[in-house]
């Protein structure tokens, strides 16, 4: 298996005192972003654990991947920021960089781009299993179980330990998630599903199987394409959120790739993470109107209130986020194309982040809008249901997730992840006899 080199470097010692005993623990730095103090050997040296419930204060691995930092608004693959991706390159060019490292040459480029296509196309028999599925299934449950059942139609790659059936299955997935996802779709509304077309792009493809129908000619608007293209590319990677946690997790068992990422699939469908952009939506469908937008930020702040502002605030980013503004400009884009810029729910979302961007409440927690603010509004322009908008975070983030599985199945520090507790409940007590109790 070819393995890496850790690139981490020595940046010092730092001191733990604990019980009267002093314990060195090395420091680590990366290219950029907060050193680590290395924890590996506590355990095993002083008998202690560390505890960080949500990993707030946790670097579960090395990556080259993806770059973020929270304060400044910084995203960046492979070291491009975020706004040049999006304004300059294009999804499939993306996914290259995000696997490979760099940006491809036009030879690469056109080569990937064949690969990608030609792998689009599903097992047939695969088509039989949606029909056991309801037709009011939400698409991320019918995601989870199809793109898990791709382990039982390509056994050709699922031996981990083979390089290039490991690059097979990354391309795979690639290509075959957005397939799926469209067929999840038309399964939904009762249409025939279509068949990918080689001569398209990735995402011009991908919306000729949602939207084209066997009886009539489907044209792909370019701005539309360029919208939802831009969309994939924001959603591309996201360095280790809670689905790429789990994608590795996951791998770490030694799992096949196909198994890993349903697996992430299932923990990006929760609405505190892919699930944001539905419930963004649906917040600014209840609210309705303009006039209501004070009522709804008193809710998001009163502290007994579970109301939350969706598509507000991040774990990472204590700044405006920089795919939101990238995704501000698609939303205007797409409302503009389609004639729909008194869209109300657009009038709603700029209100509400006018005011909430002015109150102390939102300003001293640092919360500012995330990507899924404007991305709901975007897809429904473009004519998708809420239902599948997390389905298309899947179709996106599914290129980071086997970039993240292959880094850490090529990582020569990789365990299996196994995290400890502190334990709470009961001490050592006999059983008793159910007459007893
Ligand atoms: N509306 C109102 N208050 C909020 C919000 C919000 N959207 N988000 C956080 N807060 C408050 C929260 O009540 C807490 O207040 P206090 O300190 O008084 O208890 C404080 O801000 C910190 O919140 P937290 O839940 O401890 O922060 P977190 O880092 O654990 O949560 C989050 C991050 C994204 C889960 C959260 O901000 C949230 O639930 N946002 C709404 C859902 C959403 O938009 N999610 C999409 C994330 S972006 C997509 C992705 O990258 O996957």
């Amino acid at each position: 298996m070819s393995v890496k080199e850790s690139q981490a470097k020595s940046a010092g010692t730092a001191t733990l005192t604990y019980d009267n005993k002093s314990y060195e623990l090395p420091a680590l730095s990366g290219t950029q972003g907060p050193n680590v103090i290395d924890i590996r050997k506590l355990y095993g040296d002083a008998d202690i654990f560390t505890y960080d419930p949500g990993f707030t204060s946790t670097a579960s691995c090395e990556s080259e991947i993806t770059y973020i930092d929270g304060d400044a608004g910084i995203l960046r693959y492979r070291g491009y920021p975020i706004d040049q991706l999006a304004q300059h390159s294009n999804f499939l060019e993306v996914c290259y960089l995000l696997l490979y490292g760099e940006l491809p040459s036009a030879k690469q480029a056109s080569d990937f781009d064949h690969t990608i296509t030609f792998h689009t196309m599903v097992h047939e028999q695969l088509t039989f299993l949606f029909r056991g599925f309801r037709r009011d299934a939400h698409p991320m449950a019918v995601m989870c179980g199809v793109v898990g059942a791709l382990s039982a139609f390509y056994h050709d790659s699922t031996d981990i330990n083979d390089p290039r059936q490991r690059v097979i299955a990354t391309h795979r997935l690639i290509a075959k998630t957005p397939t799926i996802a469209a067929m999840a779709y038309k399964y939904s509304v009762g249409q025939p599903f279509v068949y990918p077309s080689n001569d398209l792009g990735y995402t011009e493809n991908f919306m000729r199987m949602c939207f084209a129908v066997p009886c009539e000619e489907y044209k792909v608007n370019p701005v539309l394409a360029k919208a939802l293209d831009t969309i994939f590319i924001l959603h591309a990677d996201h360095e280790q959120n809670a689905s790429t946690s789990t994608v590795r997790l996951a791998g770490s068992s030694g799992a096949n790739p196909f198994a890993c990422i349903a697996a992430g699939i299932a923990c990006l469908w929760g609405p505190a993470h892919g699930g944001a952009n539905e419930a963004a939506l649906n917040m600014l469908k209840e609210i309705g109107d303009v006039s209501r937008v004070p009522e709804y930020v008193s809710k998001a702040k009163d502290k007994n209130d579970p109301f939350r502002l969706m598509g507000f605030g991040h774990r990472v980013y204590k700044n405006y986020d920089p795919r939101a503004k990238v995704m501000r400009d698609q939303c205007y884009a797409v409302l503009e194309e389609l004639g729909m810029h008194d869209n109300p729910l657009l009038k709603t979302a700029l209100e509400l982040e006018r005011i909430a961007l002015q109150d102390d409440y939102f300003i001293e927690k640092k919360l500012y809008p995330n990507i899924d603010f404007y991305s709901g509004i975007t897809l429904a322009a473009l004519g998708f249901p809420t239902t599948m908008f997390t389905a298309l975070f899947a179709v996106a983030r599914t290129v980071g997730w086997v970039a993240q599985w292959k880094e850490m199945v090529e990582d020569p520090q990789q365990k299996i992840g196994r995290p400890r507790q502190i334990y709470t409940g009961a001490a050592a007590r006999d059983y008793v006899p159910v007459e007893n109790r």
